[in-house]
Parts: structure tokens; C-alpha cells; sequence
């Protein structure tokens, strides 16, 4: 890995010439990575449109670089090692060759089912090896794969179906996670009826839960694959990808209407994830590397997918929760593959903690030489508890910011390169030029200051469009700041040039490191017959970072109890239970202003019970609202 970055003078060096000479600085760090025939071309680009392009000209395949590549001299190496929900079933590992073998394979079945480059596929399936092999398949035929989380309703999945209009589902019968067996397939199967774009689904056995196969669309992966064996079993050439072809679609939260599609593109992609991975943990050839995310997020598509394998380093995926048997499962996982790199969220390692040292205690976790944290601020209690307890004080912390847009880390400490300080973010990546903006629309120059946090530069990770919908990407990152990439977060920087990241602007919530728009769950609320308006706004939440408080007016007639899990029922229904509001407040009415503008600063006061700063509400309608709804606020917090 040629382009580590090794010493705190390297990445001041790395860092200079990147923002002097950028063209050079990525075209080095890219010949590190195999082309089918080399770009004409580093970077083109504009924010106004916003037309992005990098590595024009070069043509790839990204899993001949995270495949191919690595078998002649590595081919032996374990590229996935499983470790399955429950602890008593077997593991499996495969190593790059059989890793290769089976994505063939599998792009072989995707080929058999009339899926050519350009498809849209979705991707629905339970953390098993199969869902890696079903991503890089996509990805080996130039199929575009969308992948949905599976704790999303069958609503959510068809929505991310019709908008990208799938040709195929691939999903299982069911998944585990903890003690819970998740029907995947009966979800797929209601939300296909909404879906007239696919028109095939191929089925993993898993959970081996009993499902319905509909005669003509349905099909079994292992079926599918047995025919591929009699036709041969005949490799699958890397079908060859402009730089700039679509590699995936991800959907993520944003403040207004339904979840955008993030279109993230091949050559750009694969340099900045294969690139910020090295870096970020300095991964050592050898290593076992564990990220305890979802490859339905961004995170595991970057660091359990594309980043490592990319750079041949042996990636462990785990199926199921941190608290199944019990609170001990990261620790016992750790110590039983000697894993030296774990990379986890700051809700999993708060939740950890509150069940008490005595499941950290008994573990053997000497292996561990680098820590990562992402998806939200980490606060100073569980990041000392991470530092101390889990890396015994020897490990640093890599609090990596960044965002579903952004596809790789931007703002991040350099494991044992750069500085750390709790709760920091630190400081840019190599090729990333953050800036603090006001609200006019001036840039804030010098330290000790807080803004909002956009980005001046292109780098190679970066979004290019919303799929289906361009105007919608220029609008949402590109028009709130001239000539910059937004990313809606406020940031402070501190006397020494550090970064920390305060959490969103807009109003998009983060609840255990999801992302959730407040629009969305409120749409899904307003769909039940007995309400008729709703607001909903984050609370601070001890293990969550971010709890979900609405306030909702119901028809008169309604009993609370029954219509608070009707709700909570509608809620699963339409996204899912990740979305599910933690406290739900029935109000006569909602602070207004006289434009009938929702007041959301109150009603963010009101839910941290921080009454002494209300601020001005002369504005409003009907002020006495606020009086009431503190009221109800208070009874319900008896
Ligand atoms: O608010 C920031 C927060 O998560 C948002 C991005 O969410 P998502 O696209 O789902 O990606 C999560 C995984 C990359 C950001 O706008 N966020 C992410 N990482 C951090 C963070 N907030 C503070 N510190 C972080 N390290």
C-alpha cells in the first residue's frame, strides 16, 4: 500500500500537495489500482450544475481490483470471515479465490436472468456472505445495485424499487438477528405488489421460515447456481466500466419529502474507499479487520465491501447484535479471531456499556491496535470507556466524520499519525478542503469558530447525482453555499484548527447513527386516520444520541393509549421500526408563526425540557400554545 501515509510530516506533505497539485496527487494515489486502460484525464468539474467527473477516460472493473488482483499473490488470504447470529452455528470464511469463484458464479446467475449493464437490481438480504457476493456480482456485469437495509418496511423497499426501477430482487426466506427472525421474503413479496419493474426474484435460503414462491418470478439461489454448475461453471469476465458508470444506488434521509438516491460512480469510488481505508487504520497485510455496521449503509458498502477487500485486507462480517447471546458478543468475537481493527458506532458502544464491565472483563481483546467510531458525534463518557476499556489505553481512536454522500471518510485522526481528542473529528483527510460557513453566506476564516460545514473541493468519493432527479442534488448540496458541497452539519474549529462536528442543521435526525428526516415520519404519522397534523423533532437520548419526540393532534374522539400503538404501528409499516417516535405528545395545536410556519425551536426546547430558553415567540399565532404544550409535556414526563 504504496500510498500509506505513515508520519504526522507525510500527511502534512500528503495534505499540501493535494490542495496545490490535486490532479497529480490523485492521479498517483490511482495508479495504485488496475485499469482496464488508463484515464485522459483526472478531475473535470463544476459545483453550479453540479458535473463532476473523475478519471475520465479510464476504463475498470472495481472487482478486478477487489478480487482478481489479489489471487496470485494472496489468493489463499481470507477475504470474508462470517460470523454467524447465533454463536453455536458455524463460521465461514472464504478466501479471495473462493471469494472470486462464487461472485462469478453468482454474476453468471444474474446473466441467466436477463440482467445486463445498467440494470437496476435491489438487494435485500440478511448480513451473510451472500449479500457480499450478490454486491460484487452487480458490480462484475456492470449491474447497478441498490441495497436496502432489512429493517425497512415493505413500503420503504417499494419505493426505492419504483424509483430506481429494479428488473430483480434478490433476497432470502428470512434473516436472524437475535432471538427475532426477520420475513424477508413475505415483506419483499407485499412490497412487489406495488413494483410493476421486476419481474424476478431470486430467493437465498436462510432462516428456512416458510414462505411462498410465485410460479414464473420466483427462483432459489441455490437452484440457480446448480444450473450455472451444468452449464460448466464457466468464469465471468469483468465486463469493462467507464470511470463514471453508475456503480450503486443508496438511499439516505433527507430534510424534505422521500429518501434520495445517492449515485455514486465506479473509478472515483474505488480509489477514495481503497485509499481513506489504508489510511484511516493503517491496515497491515494480515490483519482482521471487524466493521460492525450493515451493508445496507453506506459504512458497510465503504469499509466492509469496497475499501478493504480493494485492498486485499481480510474483512469480518458479523449477522448479528451486539447484546445476542448477551452484552459480551463484539468482545467474545474479538477475542475468538484475534480481530486487530474494530470499526462500530457510538449508540453500540454506549448501549455496551451500560450493561457494566463485566462482559468486557472475562474477554481477551489484546489483539486490538486501532479503534473506529462513526456515524455520529461520540460523546467524551463513551469515547474515554472505548479508549480505556476496550483498547486498554494502547489503541488510538479514529473518529471518522462523513457522510452516505461523501462515500468515504473526509474528516478523521490518522491511526497513530495524527493527534486525537475526544469528541474530534480532527482534521482533513488529504484531498478534502473543509470551510466553515455564516448564514449570509460568508466563509468564517481563523479558529475558535463554529459554522456550517461545506466542503470547497471535489474529491474522488463524492456524489454525482440523485438518481432519477439532478435538480434535486443541486438543490439539497450545491445551492445553499456558491460553488460548495454543503453537508448540512455545524461544525466548531477549535484554537488549534481542529474539527468537531456539532450534528445536523437541517432537519434530518440521527438516531443510533441512522439517518432519519423528520418529513418522513411525519408523512407516515399524518397517514393515520385520527391524526391530523404532526411535528417531529430530535431529543437527546442517552444510548440512541438521538431520540424521536412527536408532537401529534388527533381527532378528538381518540383513546391515547391505543391510537400512541397505532401509530407506532403505521410508522413500522411505512418505513420501519427504526423510525418509530420514542415519546409521542398528543397537542390541541402546534406553535405556528403567523405564516402557519411550524416553530420547531420550541418544540426541540420543549423535548429536552429546556424551558429557560424558549427565546422570542411574540411571532406566534397563538402563543399560549406553548404554555399548554408544556403542560403535556410535563405530565407525560411524570
Ligand atoms: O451528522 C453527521 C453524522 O451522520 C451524518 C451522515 O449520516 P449517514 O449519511 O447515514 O452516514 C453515516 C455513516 C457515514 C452526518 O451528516 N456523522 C457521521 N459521522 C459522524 C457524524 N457526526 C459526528 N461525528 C462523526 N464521526
Amino acid at each position: 500500500m504504496s500510498f500509506q501515509i505513515k508520519t504526522f510530516e507525510e500527511y502534512q506533505d500528503a495534505y499540501k500537495r493535494s490542495v496545490e497539485n490535486p490532479e497529480e496527487f490523485w492521479g498517483d494515489v490511482a495508479s495504485n489500482f488496475f485499469w482496464k486502460r488508463k484515464w485522459t484525464n483526472v478531475l473535470n468539474w463544476n459545483f453550479t450544475e453540479p458535473d463532476i467527473k473523475w478519471f475520465e477516460g479510464g476504463k475498470l472493473n472495481i472487482t478486478e481490483n477487489c478480487l482478481d488482483r489479489h489471487i496470485y499473490k494472496n489468493g489463499d488470504t481470507p477475504a470474508i470471515i462470517w460470523e454467524p447470529n447465533d454463536p453455536s452455528e458455524s463460521h465461514r470464511i472464504l478466501t479471495y479465490k473462493q471469494l472470486l469463484t462464487k461472485v462469478e458464479q453468482f454474476a453468471n446467475v444474474l446473466k441467466n436472468n436477463n440482467i445486463k449493464k445498467g440494470d437496476r437490481v435491489c438487494i435485500y438480504l440478511p448480513m451473510v456472505p451472500e449479500l457480499v457476493i450478490a454486491v460484487l456480482a452487480c458490480a462484475r456485469i456492470g449491474a447497478i445495485h441498490s441495497v436496502v437495509f432489512g429493517g425497512f418496511s415493505a413500503q420503504s423497499i417499494a419505493d426505492r424499487i419504483n424509483d430506481a426501477e429494479c428488473k430483480l430482487v434478490i433476497t432470502a426466506d428470512g434473516g436472524f438477528r437475535g432471538n427475532k427472525v426477520l420475513e424477508l421474503k413475505t415483506i419483499v413479496d407485499d412490497a412487489l405488489m406495488q413494483c410493476k419493474s421486476v419481474d424476478k426474484v431470486i430467493v437465498l435460503t436462510r432462516s428456512r421460515t416458510p414462505i411462498s414462491m410465485l410460479k414464473g418470478r420466483d427462483v432459489w439461489w441455490e437452484d440457480e447456481i446448480k444450473k450455472v454448475e451444468t452449464q460448466g461453471n464457466p468464469a465471468c469476465p469483468a465486463e469493462e466500466m467507464d470511470a463514471e458508470d453508475t456503480l450503486f444506488i443508496l438511499y439516505t434521509s433527507g430534510s424534505t419529502g422521500k429518501p434520495k438516491g445517492v449515485v455514486h460512480t465506479t473509478a472515483g469510488y474505488m480509489v477514495y474507499t481503497g485509499y481513506t481505508f489504508a489510511n484511516t487504520f493503517q491496515y497491515q497485510p494480515g490483519e482482521v479487520y471487524f466493521c460492525t455496521a450493515d451493508i445496507g449503509w453506506i459504512t458497510g458498502h465503504s469499509y466492509i465491501v469496497y475499501g478493504p477487500l480493494s485492498q486485499g485486507a481480510t474483512s469480518l462480517m458479523f449477522e448479528g447484535i451486539p447484546t445476542f447471546p448477551d452484552a459480551g458478543r463484539y468482545w467474545d468475537i474479538i477475542d475468538k479471531y484475534k480481530v486487530n481493527i474494530l470499526y462500530t458506532a457510538p449508540t453500540a458502544i454506549r448501549s455496551l456499556m451500560a450493561f457494566g464491565d463485566e462482559y468486557v472483563d472475562s474477554k481477551d481483546l489484546s489483539s486490538l491496535r486501532v479503534l473506529g467510531s462513526v456515524g455520529e458525534p461520540i460523546n467524551e463518557e463513551a469515547w474515554h470507556w472505548y479508549k480505556d476499556k476496550i483498547g486498554k489505553g494502547k489503541c488510538p481512536i479514529a473518529d471518522t466524520w462523513w457522510q452516505t454522500e461523501n462515500g468515504g471518510h473526509l474528516i478523521t485522526p490518522i491511526a497513530d499519525v495524527t493527534p486525537e481528542v475526544p469528541g474530534y473529528a480532527l482534521l482533513p483527510l488529504p484531498g478534502v478542503q473543509p470551510c466553515l460557513m455564516d448564514e449570509n453566506g460568508k466563509e468564517i476564516e481563523g479558529n475558535d469558530v463554529s459554522g456550517n460545514l461545506c466542503i470547497k473541493f471535489p474529491w474522488p468519493g463524492m456524489l454525482r447525482t440523485t438518481w432519477g432527479d439532478h435538480e434535486r442534488c443541486k438543490q439539497t448540496y450545491f445551492s445553499t453555499y456558491a460553488n460548495m458541497y454543503f453537508t448540512g452539519d455545524g461544525c466548531y474549529r477549535s484554537p488549534e484548527g481542529y474539527y468537531r462536528i456539532t450534528g445536523r442543521v437541517d432537519d434530518v435526525l440521527n438516531v443510533s447513527g441512522h439517518r432519519i428526516g423528520t418529513a418522513e415520519v411525519e408523512n407516515a404519522i399524518n397517514m393515520h386516520s385520527d391524526v391530523v397534523e404532526s411535528a417531529i423533532v430530535g431529543y437527546p437520548h442517552p444510548v440512541k444520541g438521538q431520540g424521536i419526540y412527536a408532537y401529534v393532534i388527533a381527532n378528538h374522539h381518540i383513546d391515547a393509549d391505543k391510537t400512541r400503538q397505532d401509530i407506532l404501528q403505521t410508522v413500522t409499516r411505512l418505513i420501519g421500526a427504526i423510525a418509530k417516535p420514542d415519546i409521542i405528545q398528543f397537542v390541541s395545536d402546534l406553535p405556528k408563526t403567523r405564516s402557519g410556519k411550524i416553530m420547531r425551536r420550541i418544540l426541540r426546547k420543549v423535548a429536552e425540557n429546556d424551558l429557560g430558553s424558549l427565546g422570542d415567540t411574540s411571532t406566534l399565532q397563538d402563543p399560549t400554545v406553548v404554555e399548554k404544550i408544556i403542560e403535556g409535556a410535563e405530565k407525560l414526563r411524570k
